[in-house]
């Protein structure tokens, strides 16, 4: 018997020193009594850190939608799978049933194979959070073609170095969307995105926001027509346990985003797995979890792993802040949520709000809370834990990342003591190690150092699209045989894990994760920018925000210094998105350098953060004098 639901805190123990021990026997039980197969698998797993290569359930075939959908039909046909709250409260709420979900993605899915799309090819996905994102997402999954999905937030040069990068043939889109009282022009962005596309043969248009928009003839169809027209039975493809089912990209510290690629049978296992233990999820409960499916967090723990579990999972189109800042507590009250998901920056933006707004709103259907996408900070934690868990709904603070896959620490509710700003044990399955710099495993308690994972997990990536060398000198060079996170973190006296943050140049603003360089490389654009640094300084509701330290070309520069800086922020949100935008940006002479020419980014760190008591070691520095003048202008 696999032990699929931990209950208390000695059964999590025995469950995860199995894990560790016999992690084959561990997974293989987990895979065989809870996963629909359509053929095992010869051996459970095969790895090597160095090359790198992991595989799981290898021999096996199955479809993940027949384990997210069919397999619950003869059950739960007529229980809400997708719970979709629009972003408008007067618009009704929609209940799409797993019948209906099962009979909405058949239809999709072929569509898709009408318009030639086949198992492999790539699909990307730039919609808003209404069903057709999660159906589009299935659909693909359906027939085997690998789904990209672009935050719909990014704009027209992010969306096109994406499809670009994994060579999409189709877009799926929408004439527009909604957010809060703004309407954004999406189909507009993809008509730009296009224009650097060759590889994009169809672009599908799903009707939001009925507006008129330019359809290019022979390239953009209305989706609606063609669902119409489709015939509700689609079987499923058969795909190999190693097949690839999404990329999903993510930003690293230089160049271009990686398209990080999950595979099909690991991660199915890990999501569904992770999902029912780490929210105590039971039958009926109603989940929501507050993330795009944009993101990793919408990928695993909106679409797969809740489907997995033939749960109830809900689709929020809209934003914390409209029409007030009431409405998440509404939404709970509305729909009788047990489980809720989101990250620290939303509670931050809510606890500014007064408390007539929560306490307005009926609350006490909730059991447990989770937060996700950055470290939460201790007042916040309190703030989330006293005033909508009223104290009695256990905070379970995730740490995970989209290279992940799944969660991988976060308490139990109900079987791990929570502490405030601890993500606390390891996930089951997962052996975390903490390296010093040298690469030595730091043993013990109340130490901290460089989050490492040394054996592998279910849901790990395997590789980055099309440049499997980069995905090892991210993740596997850094340290010997081990998965290097780019987190921080220590390790308490009774061995909690407490996530300290990035260690490397990739910033978490709002949730977000931000790599300098592409940020500096939109500013460099800029015609009167010579060069540029960005660091991330504390900011009490985005966690971070973005300092940027701009050199002019032209030193006498007497153009209006705020226009400028509208100006970088403007270039900033064509190349990537609004979310890049810099909070304060200081005109520089120069940037602390190396003798060998790198920014030293500690300095300019500490100088945002307005820490310049010490500086440390500046001896290695070409230019020291820079510094004091940097100090004399800091904003
Ligand atoms: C950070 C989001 C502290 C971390 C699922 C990680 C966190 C990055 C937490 C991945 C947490 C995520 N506590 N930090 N509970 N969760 N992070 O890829 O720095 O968008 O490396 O995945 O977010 O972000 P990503």
């Amino acid at each position: 018997m696999s032990n699929y639901h931990i209950k208390h805190l000695e059964e999590y123990y025995q469950v995860y020193r199995k894990s560790v021990r016999e992690p084959e026997n561990f997974w293989e039980e987990v895979a065989e009594e809870h996963f629909m197969w359509q053929k095992k698998w010869d051996h459970v797993l095969s790895w090597d850190f160095i090359k790198p290569e992991v595989k799981w359930f290898e021999g096996a075939q199955l479809n993940i939608t027949e384990n997210c959908i069919d397999r619950h039909l003869a059950t739960r046909g007529n229980k809400t799978a997708i719970l979709f709250e629009p972003n408008d409260p007067k618009e009704d709420a929609e209940h799409i049933t797993y019948t209906q979900l099962h009979q909405r993605v058949n239809k999709f899915a072929n569509v898709l194979k009408d318009q030639g799309i086949k198992k492999g090819d790539r699909v990307c996905v730039y919609l808003p959070m209404i069903p057709e994102l999660a159906i589009a997402v299935l659909a693909c999954a359906r027939i085997g073609a690998i789904h990209s999905v672009v935050f719909a937030g990014f704009s027209a040069t992010a969306l096109s170095t994406r499809i670009n990068d994994s060579d999409c043939k189709m877009v799926i889109t929408s004439d527009g969307s909604y957010r809060g009282a703004k309407t954004i022009d999406l189909k507009g962005i993809v008509d730009e995105a296009l224009n650097e596309c060759t590889c994009v043969e169809t672009v599908l248009v799903a009707k939001r926001i009925h507006s008129d928009i330019d359809m290019k003839s022979g390239r953009d169809k209305w989706l609606q027509p063609l669902l119409d027209a489709a015939s509700t039975d689609c079987k499923a493809a058969l795909m190999n346990a190693e097949d690839p089912l999404f990329i999903l990209y993510t930003s690293g510290s230089t160049g271009l985003p990686k398209g990080m690629v999950h595979t099909t049978a690991g991660y199915m296992v890990y999501t569904a797995y992770s999902f029912k233990n780490a929210f105590q999820y039971k039958e009926d409960d109603v989940y929501w979890c507050t993330a795009d499916i944009g993101w990793i967090t919408g990928h695993s723990y909106i679409v797969y792993g809740p489907l997995a579990n033939g749960a109830t999972t809900i689709m929020f189109e809209g934003v914390p802040s409209y029409p007030d800042f009431g409405r998440f507590w509404e939404i709970i009250e509305k729909h009788k949520v047990n489980q809720f998901y989101t990250a620290p920056t939303a509670i931050r933006a809510l606890a500014k709000q007064g408390l007539e707004l929560v306490e307005k709103y009926d609350l006490s259907t909730l059991k447990v809370l989770g937060s996700v996408g950055e470290p939460i900070n201790e007042e916040a934690w309190h703030w989330y834990n006293d005033n909508v868990g009223k104290k009695k709904s256990p905070i379970v603070d995730t740490w995970w990342q989209t290279e992940t896959g799944g969660i991988m620490i976060t308490p139990i509710p109900f079987v791990t003591p929570t502490k405030p700003t601890y993500a606390t044990l390891p996930f089951i399955g997962i052996q975390p190690a903490l390296m010093d710099e040298d690469g030595n495993e730091l043993k013990g308690n109340q130490i901290d150092g460089r989050l490492c994972i040394k054996f592998p997990w279910p849901s790990m990536a395997r590789t980055i699209w099309g440049n499997h060398q980069r995905y090892k000198d991210t993740y596997f060079s850094a340290y010997k045989n081990m998965y290097f996170t780019g987190d921080g973190a220590l390790r308490d006296d009774v061995g909690y894990y407490r996530i300290t943050g990035r260690v490397d140049d990739v910033i978490i603003v709002s949730g977000h994760n931000l790599g300098t360089a592409p940020i500096e490389d939109a500013i460099n654009e800029h015609p009167a920018v010579a060069e540029s640094a960005i660091v991330g300084f504390p900011h009490d509701v985005k966690g971070n925000a973005l300092y940027g330290y701009v050199i002019l070309k032209d030193v006498g520069e007497t153009r209006d210094q705020d226009n400028l800086r509208k100006e970088i922020n403007q270039i900033i949100t064509e190349h990537i998105g609004p979310i890049a935008k810099l909070d304060k940006i200081q005109f520089t002479k120069g940037l602390p350098k190396t003798r060998s020419g790198k920014i030293m980014r500690r300095i300019l760190r500490k100088i945002a953060h307005k820490d310049t008591s010490n500086l440390g070691d500046t001896s290695t520095l070409l230019n020291p004098e820079v510094v004091q003048d940097i100090m004399d202008n800091a904003l």
